[in-house]
């Protein structure tokens, strides 16, 4: 299985799967790691284990539907059978989804469908929720929407922060992704009803 990883940010479940690789706990190939902007700590992750990186900069285009458009054949010059959103904060259209359909998968800090969107921490402390997560799903062109293939439930302690609570998400978001990373790779990827 070759995937293409897209990131936004720190990359630290990217270093998770980078790490799974490189001691053969997930046999897949990394065919590249990309960027909607230039200087994130996940590319260079990703450089410094050896990988292919690219940036398609969202800033660069004038016309949101030009980026999707650059973005979506760049992913798709390196035939991934699984693009793996990983801390990618853009929003993608149908162009791209109905390239990668099916096979464009996400991770978000929350138990979707409770608090999707950027601030799904923020959103579930702020709500009060006693019991929060994180979901991997097949993402489609909905903001964090599509079929779920896993989630895992994290307690809210007293005297959590945002912080405090993302980081212990983020171990089990971490141990989720490398987990269904694993099930694709070893069943394949679920297939859905071209549209
Ligand atoms: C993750 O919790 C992801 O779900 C959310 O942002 C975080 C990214 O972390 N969208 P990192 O860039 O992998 O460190």
């Amino acid at each position: 299985m070759r995937i293409v990883v897209l990131v936004s940010g720190t990359g630290s479940n990217l270093q998770a799967v980078i790490d799974a690789v490189a001691v053969g706990d997930l046999k897949l190939e990394i065919a590249a790691v990309g960027a909607d902007r230039p200087g994130t700590y996940g590319v260079e992750r990703a450089a410094a284990a050896g990988y292919e990186t690219f940036l398609v900069n969202f800033r660069d285009y004038a016309v949101r539907a030009d980026w999707n458009r650059a973005l979506t054949e760049k992913v798709a010059s390196y035939a991934p059978d699984v693009v793996l959103s990983s801390g990618f904060m853009r929003i993608v259209d149908e162009h791209f989804i109905d390239s990668f359909v099916g096979r464009y998968i996400n991770t978000h800090p929350a138990l979707l469908p409770s608090f999707p969107g950027a601030h799904g921490v923020r959103d579930a402390l702020a709500y009060g929720v006693k019991i929060t997560g994180c979901t991997v799903h097949i993402a489609d062109a909905g903001v964090d929407t599509g079929p779920i293939l896993a989630q895992a439930a994290v307690e809210v302690l007293d005297g959590d922060t945002e912080e405090s609570l993302h980081e212990r998400i983020k171990v089990q978001e971490r141990r989720l992704l490398i987990e269904t990373l694993r099930q694709l790779s070893t069943m394949g990827v679920p297939s859905l009803p071209q549209r």
